[in-house]
């Protein structure tokens, strides 16, 4: 399990995290919410190595990796999808998996790909043609499976439906519940609160760096006019019409 607590981040002046706990536990997806500028993916890129903290902890099954970089993090089982999916156009789609496993000996290498085959067959089918010629979704279940290579305890997802058509949205966060249910731990911001609600078993919603609601999905869910005050029309967007 992932225990973030009172976690700062930011870029000179700017407090972009602000005392932030949560914690990820395997098997169950923690939902991140808040608006355009709340802190979101900076928490993600903190807790994934890429941005130093300014103070606070990151424990992972017990062990501080507070600071840890990147590739250490990916070590320890922490893995992230980026915001805008990352996927390298021009090369084939085996490649991107295969830029995943760089933590893997070969026999895992050969389990895991057919893990991650079976569970996106679609990336199999394609597995020797550019990532560049997959839809948005399909690019979206290459960046996740290009995650899994590294067999991750923790997935940590940012907007993975990002760009998406409403259906593509739906199968692609069913794809998060088939990773958290095979007992992955996961930490996902997503712009569309509704349809991450569906999924999500703990929310987290944040404001300007600060927590503003943390509890159970059904209750979040009850709650939804409490989750608009603090996020906007916006973040509801089945609700709102939109
Ligand atoms: N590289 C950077 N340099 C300076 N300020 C930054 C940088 N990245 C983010 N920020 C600022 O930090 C704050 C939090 O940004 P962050 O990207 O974490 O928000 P977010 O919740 O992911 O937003 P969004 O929903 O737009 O993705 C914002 O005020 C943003 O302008
Ligand atoms: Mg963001």
């Amino acid at each position: 399990m992932l225990e973030i607590t009172d976690l700062y981040a930011g870029y000179g002046q700017i407090e972009a995290v602000r005392g932030l706990s949560l914690s990820v536990d395997p098997g169950r997806v923690t939902l991140l919410l808040g608006a355009n500028g709340a802190g979101k993916s900076t928490t993600l890129r903190t807790v994934a190595g890429l941005h130093p903290p300014t103070s606070g902890t990151v424990v992972l099954n017990g062990v501080d990796v507070t600071g840890q970089p990147a590739h250490k993090m990916v070590r320890h089982g922490v893995s992230l999808v980026p915001e805008g999916r990352r996927v390298l156009a021009p090369m084939t789609v085996l490649e991107n998996l295969r830029l995943g496993a760089y933590t893997a000996d070969k026999a895992a290498y050969a389990r895991t790909l057919a893990e991650v085959n079976a569970m996106f067959p679609i990336l199999a089918d394609r597995s020797n043609g550019a990532a560049g010629l997959l839809s948005g979704g399909e690019q979206q279940m290459l960046a996740f499976g290009r995650a899994l290579m590294s067999q991750p305890k923790i997935m940590l997802l940012d907007e993975p439906s990002m760009g998406l058509a409403p259906a593509v949205t739906d199968r692609i966060l069913a794809n998060v519940r088939t990773m958290a249910n095979s007992g992955i731990g996961i930490l996902m911001v997503e712009q569309n609160a509704e349809a991450g609600l569906e999924v999500a078993d703990h929310v987290i919603a944040v404001a300007r760096g600060e927590v503003v609601f943390a509890g159970p999905a059904e209750a979040a869910r009850a709650n939804a006019s409490v989750l608009r005050a603090f996020l906007g029309e916006a973040a509801l967007a089945g609700e709102s019409g939109a």
